[in-house]
């Protein structure tokens, strides 16, 4: 057996650190996300990391029932991590429901836990930013959260060179599955939709291998279709009523980065109409984000029957594309000011000048005792932008020293004044 005290320990698999510099930087990507949402009119909620095993068992499918982390079972109570900010918002929104003014819209950000194989841009804990419409049925709320997903991706510096948005509609997929499968298949022949790009063709054909080949080749075909390609008239009404749907909603947005995907199923199997998912231009990376509507889940969670919509994206996928195109917000570490500290006698002065510039700047101090020559290395190795030095001279004149670290240029100023600055 190991013993533990010699044992370095490790990151959990599938886990990220964030050292200062990587959580400042997510932090910066963070409040570009908040003040895009908050442009859109939607509000900040947070929802707890655990929830009950039947609510995140509810709606969102097999598939993503194997990937959740449960917890041991305590008093009765099945327990597991979220894995996703839409349950736990719907179960909010229920709450609340009668006496929020409609339509409600939220969004938050925030680590999900998802039993996965990690890979690049896909983890077993993740951070995602999430959105989320409750309360109108119209199109005009599929695109505002599709508008927001990419404004979102433009406030970082991307383009339409970069990414792009498949849309599609489950009411016009079904539908026009439905000509070709039994009601009993549907929910299989999605999920093996979804898989499709991820996979070979042999496993695709491999995950359908319950339908005669006639079926198949129909559906291979059906997937090759283009939106101007599809014959409206031999439509059923489902197939229809999507399509009608998804036109109006793309009547809202620019076709320059959304396009129309007919294989584009989704994952989660709560989606009733629209549904989308961004992508890197290049198909490099897994999706960026995806949404989309889900009309029945307030209802089955107790609540009135109410229509929703939304999106989440990832910030590991993001992270790989913002880096590969240079577009990292550029960080800066270090404190506004050093206060280097001459003479162990004058400490107390110092400390006090630090807390007065404190109400306005950050400031660091030494806590070392170090000599002069060391703080200013330390100063400029944690990235400081301005040093003073303070020793009993200056403290007597009342006047300081203050060097400019990039520049390297100095200037005296008054103490007193450069508390009021
Ligand atoms: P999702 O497609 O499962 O949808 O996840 C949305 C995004 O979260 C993905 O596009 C991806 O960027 C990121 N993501 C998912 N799983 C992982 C993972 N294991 N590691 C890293 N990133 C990941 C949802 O979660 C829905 N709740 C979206 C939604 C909101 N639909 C309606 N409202």
């Amino acid at each position: 057996m190991v013993s533990t005290d010699c044992m370095a320990f490790r990151r959990v698999k599938g886990t990220v650190d964030y050292f200062p510099e990587d959580r400042l930087l997510q932090n910066m990507v963070f409040d570009i996300f908040r003040s895009a949402a908050i442009r859109y009119g939607f509000s900040e909620v947070e929802a707890p990391a655990l929830e009950s095993m039947p609510l995140l068992a509810a709606k969102s499918g097999e598939e993503i029932k194997k990937q959740i982390f449960t917890l041991d079972k305590r008093s009765g109570e099945e327990l597991g991590m979220r894995f996703e900010f839409t349950a736990s918002l719907a179960r909010m929104f229920v709450e609340r429901q009668k006496s929020l003014a409609k339509p409600v819209k939220w969004f938050s950000l925030g680590r999900m836990w998802r039993y996965e194989q990690p890979q690049a841009g896909r983890l077993r804990e993740f951070y995602q930013f999430n959105a989320e419409i409750f309360g109108s049925g119209r199109p005009e709320s599929d695109a505002e959260a599709i508008s927001l997903a990419i404004e979102s991706l433009k406030a970082l510096g991307l383009t339409k060179k970069d990414f792009f948005v498949n849309i599609n509609n489950r009411k016009l997929l079904q539908g026009l599955l439905l000509d070709i499968i039994p009601k009993s298949r549907l929910a299989d022949v999605l999920r093996a939709i979804d898989k499709r790009e991820k996979i070979t063709e042999q496993e695709f054909d491999k995950e359908l291998s319950f339908l005669e080949k006639q079926k198949i080749i129909k559906i291979k075909e059906l997937l090759q279709q283009d939106l101007d390609a599809l014959d409206y008239s031999s439509m059923n009404n489902m197939a229809r009523e999507g399509y009608d749907e998804l036109k109006s909603v793309l009547g809202f947005l620019g076709r320059d980065i959304v396009r129309f995907s007919i294989s584009t199923a989704r994952g989660l199997a709560y989606y009733t109409g629209t549904v989308f998912e961004v992508y890197d231009a290049k198909g490099k990376y897994r999706a960026l984000a995806g949404g989309g509507r889900y009309d029945r889940m307030i209802e089955l969670f107790g609540g009135q029957s109410t229509p929703a919509t939304g999106f989440a994206m990832g910030y590991a996928t993001l992270l790989l594309l913002l880096k590969e195109k240079g577009l990292l917000p550029k960080i800066s570490l270090g404190p506004d000011y050093y206060i280097a500290v001459v003479s162990d006698d004058i400490r107390k002065e110092a400390l006090k000048l630090a807390s007065g510039l404190r109400k306005k700047y950050s400031v660091d101090i030494d806590l070392m005792k170090r000599t002069l020559s060391k703080q200013l290395k330390y100063a400029d190795s944690i990235g400081a932008r301005k040093v003073i030095v303070l020793g009993p001279d200056e403290l007597k004149s009342r006047e300081v020293k203050i060097k400019d670290m990039a520049t390297g240029k100095e200037k005296r100023i008054k103490i007193s004044s450069l508390i009021q600055s």
